[in-house]
């Protein structure tokens, strides 16, 4: 019978032969399934995993030098690479969510590449696949777990797609992927984090895309998900995020009209991310979260819920 625990030792066993002394590099995202593989395989070859966390400046609020550290603290041999300005820089300007996934995908890969280069002799990439995304990527339908491979469009590969590939979760459900990992040690908190897109904040800044706009979503966000978390509601919730609309709205403050910023705050249930059904907050939480939120950060002066299910309508809003 498959218990987390003979998976972990026949699964090392078969990585320490499989990969010897060679080199592998591995992308980190600080999600779940490229954690446990990063430890996976850390325990079976030690520093000569090669770990690499982008921040591409799409994250949540202190997310990157939050889970840099708590990385560097599970003993992975870790770089995180700060590119958030690169990629601002190239977004500049685009407002179509497709133009907008193309951009940070191509920037991601720019960067993991010379980032593998200054490897010496590396020979292996590492992905944290799982068997859904094994199953997706035969019906080719992208989505949720779009790997790096499905990101890329044309041109010749980059010379880190030319390694050889291993994955040693590609058998493995969400579910025992969580189990793996709660059998290694991984933190509860970091095992039980909701899934994020890859272009992260990216597709939750409707439209064009600033440093400002990235400021303010954050805090919005991080409101939010910090307010599901203290009131124990962030388990109860398969994801939350928050979106910042392309509109302004009017509001009043003192005698003064405003014209700011709207939010939407979205919260599902779901299983695999196909279907959804928003979620029955309590009106008491949404009251006090969306106070904080208009009170709380700058440029912002309405906030909405989405009740709306998917289908039709997409957890993302782009
Ligand atoms: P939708 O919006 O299609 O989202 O209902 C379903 C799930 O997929 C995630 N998602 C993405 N993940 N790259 C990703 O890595 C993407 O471009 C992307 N678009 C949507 C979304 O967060 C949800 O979990």
């Amino acid at each position: 019978t498959w218990t987390p625990d003979s998976f972990v030792e026949t699964t090392v066993a078969e990585l320490k032969e499989k990969l010897g002394n060679d080199k592998v590099v591995l992308g980190l995202s600080g999600g779940v399934d490229s954690t446990v593989a990063a430890t996976l395989i850390s325990k079976a070859i030690g520093k000569n995993l090669y770990c690499i966390f982008v921040n591409n400046g799409l994250l949540r609020k202190n997310e990157f030098e939050n889970v840099l550290d708590q990385y560097k603290h599970m003993g992975l041999n870790v770089k995180g690479v700060d590119a958030s300005a690169r990629f601002l820089k190239e977004l500049a300007g685009e407002s179509d969510p497709e133009g907008k996934r193309k951009i940070i995908g191509r920037v991601f890969i720019e960067v993991f590449d010379d980032e593998a280069h200054e490897i010496q002799d590396v020979s292996w990439l590492a992905q944290g696949t799982i068997y859904p995304d094994v199953i997706e990527s035969v019906s080719a339908t992208g989505g949720p777990s779009a790997t790096i491979k499905s990101h890329h469009n044309v041109g010749g590969l980059p010379d880190f797609m030319k390694l050889k590939i291993v994955e040693p979760l590609n058998t493995l459900f969400k579910d025992e992927v969580r189990r793996v990992g709660r059998s290694m040690g991984i933190d509860e908190e970091l095992l039980g984090r909701h899934p994020f897109p890859g272009p992260g904040l990216g597709i939750r800044i409707l439209g064009d895309i600033t440093a400002e706009k990235v400021r303010m979503l954050q805090e919005v966000d991080h409101i939010f998900v910090q307010g599901l978390k203290d009131d124990g509601l962030y388990d109860k919730v398969w994801q939350a995020g928050a979106m910042l609309l392309p509109v302004n709205s009017v509001g009043v403050m003192g005698d003064e009209r405003t014209y700011e910023k709207a939010v939407v705050l979205r919260a599902v249930e779901s299983t695999d991310g196909m279907t959804a059904d928003w979620v029955n907050l309590p009106y008491e939480f949404l009251q006090k979260t969306s106070n904080k939120i208009i009170n709380g950060v700058k440029g912002v002066n309405r906030v909405v819920y989405d009740i709306s299910s998917k289908p039709p309508a997409t957890i993302e809003w782009e």
